[in-house]
């Protein structure tokens, strides 16, 4: 048998939310609710889903490698050159583009704990040693983090807000942060759930790209743009980064369907008003509820709440839930991970919250 490398052994693989089919299957139950992968409970644009099916004859052909009308379209979009962006199969591909690129063995990416964990997965295939510091008050330790940057770190990723605690970082702690990272370090911003943001103290990160600072900005179409399905998300970079991830990218790796759907989805700026908006008034309903059954939870800027459930271990909140047809995500021993789903799903969750504690 080949040889499989130490690091590669050593990787735990990603367990992904479990899917409302599989569940149902198991369990013989139906009219389960998923809130365990914050997707965005309204579905994917109308207008996406056109572009979709009118996408389909042209099939045959081999997407854009590059994407380049949707490329186009995103660095307008933000004010920054076509040779700025890139398209990855998701963010997450992205995640480990940037990785196999610029890490090798005996060099370290900082990250927080616990937060995205795509981040060490990425950083240990491409053979590196992820360095995790622990979040403060469920928020990313900037400071810290910095401090824990040494002579072998080559990147630093953060999750704004995190996952799978909803919070932020502000523009003031992102100024002192990256006044402390030192030259030929990447800075990964990953803000996955962006459009979600009311914060007005939310950091404005492009401001770092136009300052000439080694930053890449992660993006995706998975969350509030509802095509989670498609695979398509951006990153936002000095060109000379974008030209070495090119080189690792693999050709097309972004398919003709989603590049169509992300294009006509971002004309859609109804459908993400009215995703923001019933992401809100979720929040508001689950606080309330949360609050009253008297709960801990960390307010959150995303569009999935962490709840700290005190008596009882995540595992078992899991698993009672799942019984009742309410599918989340537990996150270690003693939290779970919450999508805000639609009133009727988040009014199923708090139900069968009720009934399990
Ligand atoms: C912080 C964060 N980054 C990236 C992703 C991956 O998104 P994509 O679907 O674009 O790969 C997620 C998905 O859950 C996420 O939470």
């Amino acid at each position: 048998m080949i040889k499989t490398p130490g690091y590669i052994s050593a990787l735990k693989p990603y367990v992904p939310g479990k899917p409302i089919e599989e569940v149902e299957r198991e369990l013989g139950i139906s009219k389960s609710i998923k809130l365990a992968s914050n997707e965005n409970p309204l579905g994917p644009s109308p207008m996406a889903v056109g572009a979709v099916r009118q996408a389909g004859p042209e099939l045959n052909r081999y997407p854009e490698s590059g994407g380049f009308k949707l490329t186009e379209k995103l660095s307008e979009l933000h004010g920054v050159d076509n040779d700025q962006i890139i398209l990855g199969n998701g963010s997450n591909e992205l995640l480990n583009i940037i990785s196999y690129t610029y890490l090798s063995d005996n060099e370290s990416a900082v990250m927080a704990t616990p937060s995205f964990v795509i981040y060490p997965l990425a950083t240990q295939s491409a053979g590196a040693r992820p360095v995790m510091i622990p979040l403060t008050d469920f928020r990313h330790d900037l400071k810290k983090m910095a401090e824990a940057i040494g002579d072998d770190t080559k990147l630093v990723f953060i999750a704004n807000p995190n996952n799978p605690t909803g919070t932020i970082n502000t523009g003031k702690e992102f100024d002192e942060f990256m006044k402390l990272v030192p030259e030929g370090i990447l800075v990964v911003v990953d803000e996955a759930y962006y459009e979600y943001v009311t914060a007005d103290n939310y950091p404005d990160t492009l401001k770092y790209l136009r300052q000439g600072r080694d930053i890449i900005i992660l993006r995706t179409f998975s969350k509030i743009y509802g095509l989670a399905g498609l695979r398509i998300g951006y990153g936002i970079a000095p060109g000379e980064i974008i030209s070495d991830l090119n080189k690792v990218r693999a050709p097309f790796n972004t398919n003709s369907i989603a590049q169509a759907a992300a294009l006509a989805a971002l004309d859609d700026k109804e459908h993400v008003k009215k995703s923001k908006v019933l992401n809100e008034e979720g929040k508001v309903f689950l606080y309330n509820q949360l609050g009253s059954l008297g709960i801990d939870f960390v307010p959150t800027e995303a569009n999935f709440i962490y709840i700290t459930p005190g008596d009882i271990s995540s595992e078992r909140l899991f698993n009672e839930l799942l019984k009742k047809g309410v599918i989340i995500r537990p996150m270690g021993e003693n939290a779970v991970r919450v999508t805000i789903g639609t009133p009727e799903e988040n009014g199923k969750f708090i139900d069968a919250l009720k009934e399990v504690i």
